[in-house]
């Protein structure tokens, strides 16, 4: 089994809130990430994928296609979006990065199963000290 991995990058608004708590409740929790007025990051995803080399290609999967279906998938609907509002996938969610990382998974994965591949792990870092790695 080898591993390859691919980077991408993309920038998006969000507000950490619960709709069930007070503002008070809200503020103590989510600090600053509350802020009604949303606030930015610049988010690094790095996908794992894991497989067999393929006899006819010397590749486990070609670079160009995984980065082709996570621009496609992902990167398109999450850059320069509001995660609360925009994103088809997000609705009703919170947009953490725990959450985010779940919800690329779940679209990821059987994209990549396509190509005879396993998706391994969901890297998103939201910023320089704070990342979330996922594993299915
Ligand atoms: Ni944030």
């Amino acid at each position: 089994m080898i591993y390859i991995e691919r980077k991408e990058r993309f920038s998006a608004a969000h507000q950490l809130y619960n709709p069930n708590w007070t503002v008070e409740q809200n503020d103590a929790v989510f600090g600053k990430c509350a802020n009604k007025n949303f606030h930015g990051h610049n988010f690094t995803l790095v996908v794992t994928v894991k497989g067999e080399i393929n006899p006819d290609t010397g590749f486990v999967m070609n670079l160009v296609d995984l980065k082709k279906i996570i621009q496609n998938l992902v990167i398109s609907k999450l850059d320069h979006a509001n995660l609360n509002h925009d994103v088809d996938f997000m609705r009703g969610k919170f947009t953490s990065t725990e959450v985010l990382a779940e919800e690329i998974w779940k679209i990821l994965a059987p994209a990549i199963a396509e190509h005879k591949c396993q998706l391994h792990r969901i890297r998103l870092e939201e910023t320089m000290n704070n990342a979330v790695e996922y594993f299915g």
